[in-house]
């Protein structure tokens, strides 16, 4: 058995873990297919926490109904990308209910339009129509998702929500499924461009529980003919936090001294693993998340890093000595890039396991 574990950004991990019933209401709206409020879902959640995971998952319950699928995400021209899917699938269709049965497609990658012309966006509106018509006569219907959804354009998005909106009317059957970053989901959705997403069934993605890395990890192990006592497990399992990028980098690198060493894992063997998971998250996730920090972004995050805990806005304006007005506006900006989230009233913590170790750190090395 190859090494199942895959810490690859939207990688399908050997087991989903911690999701149990999170997409039934989606599924119960693919038996009802139009008008069900679980076909307009939005998963929200920090970087590496398994939004892509979840909107594959739901791709793949669509396509076993017999759905179709158009999978985009939100950089530049998606909507154009989704319309020139739309009428392929149309096409493919053909006119009438001899068309052939189509189950799953790629939107293509042209028509990098960033806003449609008014014509346009009547025509794509029309394909819509023709294409779920089409579906609906096969009693199946069009999924869409869209990932990355904080990066969209605001008039790509609110186009979309209208002709969605309209295909729901029309009573057609189409799901939109969207993941984006919390902070940012949640001004998209107040800013009021696209009020209609407000309605969406919004699931909040947090780490697994310890109990259930443990257990996944034993049966994986034992499938793959290792063995790794409970205790130890546990221990690898802790050595996530929970977190799922952490969990795929942990047992991988497991797998690997498994492989390597000897097929009887030891305390020393996880304790590798996990020192390896760890530098390469912070290599991955930190760094990448970090990339677009500038000096003073870093300064409000390395006062924040003094903290065992959250931290209150008013420590971190006398640390790095700015105004409370200074310190806000660093605080949304770091909100919106997925670094720290609120925590409750005047409180603030970072949003990615590793980062203040990660801050600490190069502070250190300095
Ligand atoms: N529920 C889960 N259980 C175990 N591993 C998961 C789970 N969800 C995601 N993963 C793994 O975590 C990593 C990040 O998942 P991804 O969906 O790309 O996160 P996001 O889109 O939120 O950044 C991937 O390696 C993926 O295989
Ligand atoms: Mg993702």
């Amino acid at each position: 058995m190859n090494n199942p574990f895959r810490p690859t950004a939207g990688a399908t991990p050997p087991e989903i873990i911690g999701r149990e019933g999170l997409l039934d209401e989606f599924a119960y709206g693919l038996r009802i297919r139009s008008g069900a409020p679980g076909l307009l879902t939005i998963f929200t959640g920090a970087r590496g926490v398994g939004k892509t995971v979840m909107l594959g998952a739901a791709e793949d319950l669509a396509r076993t109904q017999g759905w179709a699928v158009v999978a985009e995400t939100a950089t530049p021209g998606f909507i154009g990308r989704i319309g020139n899917a739309m009428r392929q699938l149309a096409d493919e269709l053909g006119p009438g209910p001899g068309g052939r049965r189509v189950t799953a497609v790629t939107a293509a990658g042209f028509g990098i339009t960033t806003q449609l012309p008014p014509a346009q966006q009547l025509e794509w509106r029309e394909e819509g129509v023709r294409l779920l018509r089409l579906l609906d006569q096969q009693r199946t219907g069009l999924v869409i998702t869209v990932d990355e959804i904080h990066a969209a354009d605001r008039q790509e998005i609110a186009q979309l929500a209208a002709d969605v909106q309209h295909f729901i009317r029309e009573g057609l059957p189409i799901g939109l499924v969207f993941a984006g970053l919390p902070a940012a989901v949640s001004d998209l959705l107040n800013e009021g461009v696209a009020t209609f997403l407000r309605r969406a069934d919004r699931i909040d993605l947090h780490a697994a529980s310890v109990e259930a890395v443990q257990q996944s990890y034993r049966d994986t192990f034992d499938q793959g003919g290792f063995t790794l006592e409970p205790q130890l497990a546990r221990r690898a399992a802790e050595a996530t936090g929970g977190y799922p990028f952490l969990i795929q980098l942990v047992g991988y690198f497991l797998w690997q001294e498994a492989e390597k060493i000897s097929p009887v894992l030891t305390e020393g063997m996880v304790d590798e693993a996990a020192a390896a998971a760890r530098r390469r998250n912070g290599r991955m996730v930190i760094e990448a998340a970090l990339s677009t920090a500038s000096r003073r972004d870093l300064d409000f995050l390395e006062a924040m890093a003094e903290d065992e805990g959250p931290s209150t806005t008013g420590d971190i304006g006398a640390r790095i000595r700015a105004r409370p007005n200074t310190v806000g506006n660093y605080r949304i900006r770091l909100i919106d890039a997925g670094l720290i989230e609120p925590a409750g009233y005047g409180l603030v913590r970072f949003a990615i396991p590793g980062l203040r170790e990660h801050l600490l750190q190069g502070r250190d090395q300095t």
